[in-house]
């Protein structure tokens, strides 16, 4: 079967956030994570059939939802969870709050390592907890963590590590032998550790596997929130449908005492939606990480060959974002500068990055899209 990724599909109008930003104004929007695609049609097909059967009541996974996770998981990573690990959640950031409440008192500090995407900052500081990030250290081939660093930051008040895996925004897999150092540092530490996976099925190296951080090791595992969801990959963020695998049942205890009364149960839809997701919908994704791949490496030839000042300083290997370093262009506000020139870019500022130095650009869009943005991003370049 083959899948269409091609024809651009339009969103003006719709309650698309993406769209919406720039509505009235010729802006191709390139900023917030979510593609301009259509859904894989086996999801198409099953939100179809609930919604013809007409009922909306308030909703629970049935086992048919609950059984589509745990094989999904266990066919792609070998990891073997127990249903009852799961806690439903309407939302990853959502996770990222309600961890950042149940494991850190207030004044207590969560460590993650920067630039990261913001909620993983702002979560933090939301509840009166403390954010403390540690930058990467920047290297010729791929970004590494700076371990000195890292040991030094932690402090008596350090309660959470918040990792995200891949890593937003630098598209970088983590490997084994890092990830077993990571749950070294945090057991050494006494950490809870929070592993943001909502980007796992979209690697686009073939040769890189994803290591859930928990499938380490039961020890790793007794410390680890995941947090996951089909809504990256799938298309399906408007449905908000994540959940958390917590294997140890105290601190899964714990976390749902946070959720308690406040966080939202997720929707008829978003697990109809789950379901297809994880059980019918493997060629689409394939399909869709061979567009991916093309998009990336059309990305990468344009700008060597077109603007070479933009540079991409470590391969993509997962994720539809580009993480660009734009210090060489000397421009005080370059998401403004290329606003004029007709493309929505998000400002590296806000994932930690100096203020000029990194713009994130989201390369899920149909190739003649992504080919027209950076034509215009070139034509602002030149002047
Ligand atoms: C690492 C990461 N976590 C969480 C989210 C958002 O999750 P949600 O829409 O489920 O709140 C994103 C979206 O870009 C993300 O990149």
């Amino acid at each position: 079967m083959t899948f269409d990724f091609e024809t651009p599909i339009n969103r003006h109008g719709t309650d698309s956030q993406k769209w919406q930003k720039y509505a009235g104004r010729d802006v191709l929007p390139m900023w917030v994570a979510d593609m301009d695609f259509v859904s894989p049609p086996a999801i198409l097909e099953a939100l179809h059939r609930r919604v013809d059967h007409g009922v909306f009541g308030y909703a629970r996974p049935t086992d048919s939802t609950v059984t589509a996770v745990v094989q999904g998981l266990a066919q792609r990573y070998g990891w073997a969870i127990d249903p009852a690990w799961l806690v439903w959640l309407p939302g990853l950031v959502v996770g990222l709050n309600v961890t950042a409440q149940a494991f850190a008192a207030p004044g207590d500090e969560v460590l993650s390592l920067s630039p990261v995407y913001p909620p993983f900052m702002t979560a933090p500081k939301n509840s009166g907890r403390v954010s403390v990030t540690v930058p990467w250290a920047g290297r010729t081939s791929r970004w590494e963590i700076d371990w000195e660093q890292l040991e030094a930051a932690v402090t008596p008040r350090t309660k959470l590590f918040f990792l995200c895996n891949p890593h937003n925004p630098l598209a970088r897999v983590w490997r084994r032998d890092e990830l077993l150092r990571l749950a070294d540092f945090c057991a050494r530490h006494n950490l809870v550790l929070c592993s943001d996976e909502i980007h796992c099925d979209l690697i686009l190296d073939p040769q890189l596997p994803h290591v859930p951080t928990a499938s380490l090791g039961a020890d790793i595992a007794a410390r680890t929130i995941t947090l996951m969801a089909p809504s990256k990959t799938y298309n399906v963020p408007g449905l908000g449908t994540s959940f958390a695998v917590i294997p140890d049942s105290a601190l899964r205890a714990q976390f749902v005492r946070a959720t308690a009364g406040i966080v939202a149960e997720v929707t008829t839809l978003g697990f109809t939606a789950c379901e297809a997701a994880y059980s019918h919908c493997e060629p689409w994704r394939q399909a869709l990480l061979a567009t991916l791949r093309g998009n990336r490496d059309f990305l990468l030839e344009f700008l060597a060959r077109e603007m070479p000042a933009i540079r991409v300083d470590a391969p993509i290997e997962a994720t539809y974002l580009a993480w660009l370093n734009v210090s060489a262009l000397g421009l005080p506000d370059p998401v403004a500068h290329f606003e004029q020139h007709g493309v929505g870019l998000s400002d590296g500022a806000f994932f930690g990055a100096p203020r000029g130095s990194h713009l994130r650009l989201n390369f899920g869009c149909p190739r003649s899209v992504l080919a027209e943005a950076l034509r215009r991003m070139k034509q602002g370049l030149r002047g």
